[in-house]
């Protein structure tokens, strides 16, 4: 009896499974890759690269470790952009290297270019020795102006979505795990940093990561760089001039690292530092593996904008730790990473700050859903044929965020939490499908809601609560007596508060208005930029003269997509043209990107 019945809830249970469940070890087709993993795989690269300022390019050899999966395999196709190769050679023992012929694919302008290289049965090493165009659209080269110091020339790596392709030949899906070990060969006075174990005491480090990570997750960064610890397995890397800045910005790290350890059990990594980079940086932040890289401008020098260190960190269990297996499952990464982020959040400074960071976030998404098809309204888009990016905007974080809330609101949190924290045990260090994901969910949280409208409909579905912050709710009157032309009271309110202030006003407001607002509460000359950025918003959209300097100023220093991109947009044209002129050779490719396409600009 005991037997039949273990029998009967095994066959229930392989019938409540996808129609097609993934075959072991089968990684997910992707439709940004040229690789044949299923085929032959790669797992661990090799780096040995110079960096050349002058020439804007890495120049060196890769070595891709190999693994066959099919035997018949008779080729290893890789992914490139833009990359010159000067040779490729094979090897049965990684001593021994014989030249290997290669062919180039046809270059598509999202994808790049298929490397395709023939491999024997016995192959295991690939080396390939090439060089990085300085069009290389992970890369951004900059002057020693466009830093801080001044003094020495700086160089990021952004490999997330799929540029790492345009610095390293390898397998660019997120599907494809590698480990990495590098050696960077820099000029005299700059250091290297990755997103590996550091050598804070050696200038010349070899640098690991024995854990394997999809590649858009290998990082470098070179400059003058000096290293502050914030605690016992955390610190900052940044230009000296600003590095004790940033050590006090970020000297709540450490207990963020404990915090979201109580909740999702160990973190895995080792040590968590943070890089804090040139303002052109097209991110708020980008989770690099045991080394967030960072804008500096969440130095508010009130520790107001650090929720970018909760967000970077929480990372490292959803999205390096458990990793979209591809871009369509992109809010596996960011939606599970903005929940923990507002948990981190809320175990440091309470519920409220939680609140109101997922009420801004959730207005951000009503705005974002008026723009969008409702194809990509999903949390699951298709991205077929279409950039990775265009699926980057707030439905991933926000519409991701409120799904894993509700389900949090259904089981109580001590349940979800456990939930969450077995769900990355077993799956670590794996790359995942939304189908996986939720199939493991549905066997072992329950049931889900609506769950076809969470990941494929536009919305959100019927019944779904959206978050309520009380400081908040307490503005709205507020609001209301401003605009009536009564005085009142912003003594005591944070970022959060200015920022929810701001967002409440009207999209048109007269120049009297503009300039009783900046007046009243000095916003031209603000210094914490997520304010500042918002206000200069206004002020592009309402034509606002006084802060025609100031946005000029902001928009030819900082490269932070999320800023630039809606300041161009509301922008006259013209004056939108004329300053991106002037500021475009200072941005990253990914900025560029979208701005180009907003403008009319031809890219190059
Ligand atoms: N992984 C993202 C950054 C990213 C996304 C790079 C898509 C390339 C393509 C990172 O974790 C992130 O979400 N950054 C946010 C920070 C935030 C939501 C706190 C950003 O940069 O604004
Ligand atoms: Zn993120």
């Amino acid at each position: 009896m005991r037997l039949f019945a273990a029998v009967l809830a095994a066959l229930l249970l392989s019938c409540s499974k996808p129609p097609e469940p993934k075959p072991m070890n089968q990684i997910p087709h992707d439709v940004h890759s040229y690789a044949n993993p299923n085929a032959v795989k790669v797992t661990h690269v090799s780096l040995d690269l110079e960096v050349f300022f002058e020439r804007q390019s890495l120049q060196g050899s890769a070595v891709l470790t190999i693994e066959h999966i099919d035997p018949k395999a008779k080729e290893i196709v890789l992914d490139s952009r833009a990359l010159q190769i000067d040779m490729a050679e094979a090897s049965d023992d990684g001593v021994k290297y014989r030249e290997a012929h290669f062919e180039t694919g046809k270059p598509d302008p999202i994808l790049g270019t298929a490397l395709h290289i023939p491999v024997g049965p016995q192959t295991k090493f690939i080396r390939i020795r090439y060089s990085t165009s300085p069009s290389a659209t992970a890369l951004q080269w900059l002057a020693p102006e466009q830093t801080e110091g001044k003094q020495h020339p700086f160089l990021y790596t952004q490999g997330e979505a799929i540029n790492t392709r345009s610095w390293i030949p390898l397998q660019d899906s997120p599907g494809v795990r590698v480990t990495y070990d590098a050696k960077i060969k820099v000029p005299e006075g700059a250091r290297a940093v990755m997103s590996a174990v550091n050598c804070p005491d050696k200038p010349n480090c070899v640098f690991k990561l024995e854990h394997a990570v999809p590649p858009y997750l290998i990082a470098l960064a070179v400059g003058d760089l000096q290293f502050i610890p914030t605690g016992p397995r955390t610190g900052v890397w940044a230009e000296p001039s600003i590095a004790a800045k940033a050590a006090e910005e970020f000297a709540d790290t450490e207990k963020m690292v404990a915090a979201a350890e109580k909740l999702y059990g160990p973190y895995r990594w080792g040590r968590y530092d943070v890089l804090v980079l040139p303002p052109s940086f097209p991110f708020g932040g980008m989770e690099n593996p045991l080394l967030t890289f960072a804008t500096p401008t969440i130095l508010a020098g009130d520790k107001s904008l650090v929720s970018l260190v909760a967000h970077e960190l929480a990372h490292s269990w959803s999205g390096n730790l458990v990793s979209n297996a591809t871009w369509s499952d992109f809010w596996l990464n960011e939606g599970y990473t903005t929940y923990i982020e507002r948990r981190i959040l809320e175990e440091l400074y309470g519920k409220e700050r939680a609140m109101m960071e997922a009420s801004l976030g959730y207005d951000d998404l009503m705005g974002e859903f008026k723009t969008l098809s409702s194809g990509d309204q999903a949390l699951h888009p298709k991205l077929d044929g279409r950039d990775p990016d265009d699926g980057m905007n707030s439905v991933p974080y926000e519409k991701g965020a409120l799904f894993l809330r509700t389900l949090e609101a259904a089981h109580g949190r001590e349940k979800f939490d456990a939930f969450l924290k077995g769900y990355f045990d077993h799956f670590a260090f794996q790359s995942i499908t939304t189908s996986e994901a939720m199939t493991y969910l549905q066997q072992n949280l329950g049931p889900v809601e609506n769950l076809k409208a969470w990941l494929y409909q536009g919305g959100l579905p019927k019944g779904v609560q959206p978050p309520v912050a009380e400081a908040f709710t307490a503005l709205q009157p507020v609001i209301t007596n401003w605009l009536a032309g009564k005085e009142i009271d912003t003594s005591s309110w944070n970022t959060h508060q200015w920022l929810h202030f701001l967002q409440g006003l009207p999209e048109k407001l007269d120049a009297k208005r503009m300039a009783r607002l900046d007046k009243e509460f000095h916003l031209t000359a603000g210094t914490n930029d997520e304010i500042l950025a918002q206000w200069l918003l206004m002020a592009a959209r309402n034509r606002y003269t006084p802060a025609e300097a100031k946005l000029e100023e902001f928009l030819t220093t900082v490269g932070r997509r999320k800023y630039v991109v809606p300041l161009y947009k509301a922008l006259d044209k013209k004056q939108a043209t004329a300053i991106y002129a002037k500021a475009r050779p200072g941005y990253h490719s990914m900025t560029r990107q979208p701005v180009d396409a907003m403008l009319g600009v031809p890219s190059n």
